[in-house]
């Protein structure tokens, strides 16, 4: 029996709620497969902030630190409620971004996935979607601006000012670009290097290593995109892309971006993978409008959840069931308040019956 450790932070908002589905469905993989997952719940974001004094207490990082995985839900509290925090311990930058630093989690895996099962919540015409939409953005999610130096002052000139640095090596570049290729040849070996050469040296730094790495992977088509021109082929062609490689905070953007063509960033879940640490998270916040109601769409989470299994543990069987039992739910015409529109002929179920839904999917 393997048994494994998890760093479970349900965090803010509807992270709570939607943990407990990807819970549900955990449970369900535990109980016919020779695994025990060991679950640690531990606090982080700005609740913890609010019980502890940080967003991230000792143990938690400790729990981190031990576990085989860390799943983690939403952080952060509506614009009001966060500015309680002082800037430099709210959520994102006290334990997020400090967690990605800690374990490195350089490869972020962004799923854009929009079958005919759910293209429905899509706001692009059926003529654009197809077949449907199929992409992996892969964001490198330690470096760049996010991470680079920062000053704040006031000039000589007396003005206020703010620098930020953004910053790569080319040992960072080619840990992240080498993953995409790798992802690419498992997918449909079609890669595009998102970039704005025309402006970055650092794009052009990512542009002359992706060239230069091409060569150790010629079953890759590679193809070059500023990263202006990609938001709008997002849009008008997401069918033309397989696998996106991008630095940190182009990545960011287009990913949201990509929630946006999905109709909702709720159907994004995301992987965080590190030399030696992965965790998993919703690539989207807290959404505390609508925290606590129960209509929050899981997927996101349960996807998270999936990826754990593939990623992490090997699981790929038990991984692809999970995929496919959430996509027959919605085929079977369910979804939650926050994913539906005015006159969509669907079953709106809560957050929890759609949770029930997809264990019973997955246990069938
Ligand atoms: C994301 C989020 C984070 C980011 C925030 C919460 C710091 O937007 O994971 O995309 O910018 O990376
Ligand atoms: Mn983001």
């Amino acid at each position: 029996m393997m048994n494994y450790r998890l760093c479970i932070m349900p965090g803010d908002g509807i992270g709570p709620e939607i943990m407990k589905e990807g819970i549900k469905a955990l449970k369900v993989i535990e109980a016919r497969n020779d695994v025990n997952f060991e679950l640690m719940e531990m606090p982080f974001g700005a609740g913890a902030w609010f019980e502890f004094g940080t967003c991230c207490p000792d143990e938690t990082w400790n729990s981190c630190d031990q576990a085989d995985a860390i799943v983690k839900g939403t952080v952060g509290l509506s614009h009001e409620e966060s500015r309680k925090i002082p800037i430099d311990e709210q959520p994102e930058r006290s334990a997020l971004l400090p967690m990605r630093r800690r374990y490195d989690t350089f490869a972020n895996f962004r799923p854009v996935y929009l079958p005919r099962a759910f293209s429905h919540f899509s706001p692009l015409k059926p003529e654009i979607i197809g077949d449907g939409i199929d992409i992996m953005i892969i964001r490198e999610l330690v470096g760049g601006i996010y991470f680079g130096r920062k000053e704040v002052g006031t000039n000589d000139q007396g003005l206020r000012y703010a620098r930020e640095v953004l910053e790569y090596d080319e040992r960072l570049i080619q840990r992240t670009v080498k993953v995409a290729f790798e992802t690419a040849m498992k997918r449909r070996r079609k890669l595009h290097n998102i970039h704005k050469s025309n402006v970055l040296k650092s794009s052009i730094l990512w542009t002359d290593i992706i060239m230069e790495m091409a060569g150790d992977f010629p079953e890759v088509e590679v193809q070059h995109m500023l990263v202006d021109a990609a938001a709008t082929a997002l849009c008008l062609d997401p069918a033309q892309f397989d696998v996106m490689v991008m630095e940190n905070m182009f990545g960011d953007i287009l990913s949201d971006q990509a929630g946006g063509i999905l109709g909702s960033l709720g159907l994004m879940p995301s992987a965080c993978l590190g030399p030696e640490k992965a965790y998993y998270e919703p690539s989207h916040g807290s959404a505390p409008d609508i925290a606590g109601r129960n209509i929050a769409n899981p997927y996101s989470m349960i996807g998270s959840f999936a990826m754990m299994l593939d990623m992490s543990f090997g699981m790929r069987e038990e991984a692809s069931n999970l995929w496919n039992a959430m996509e027959s739910v919605f085929a079977g015409g369910y979804t939650t308040g926050d994913l539906s529109r005015a006159g969509d002929s669907i079953r709106i179920v809560s957050t929890e019956e759609f949770g029930d839904r997809v264990a019973e999917a997955l246990a069938s």
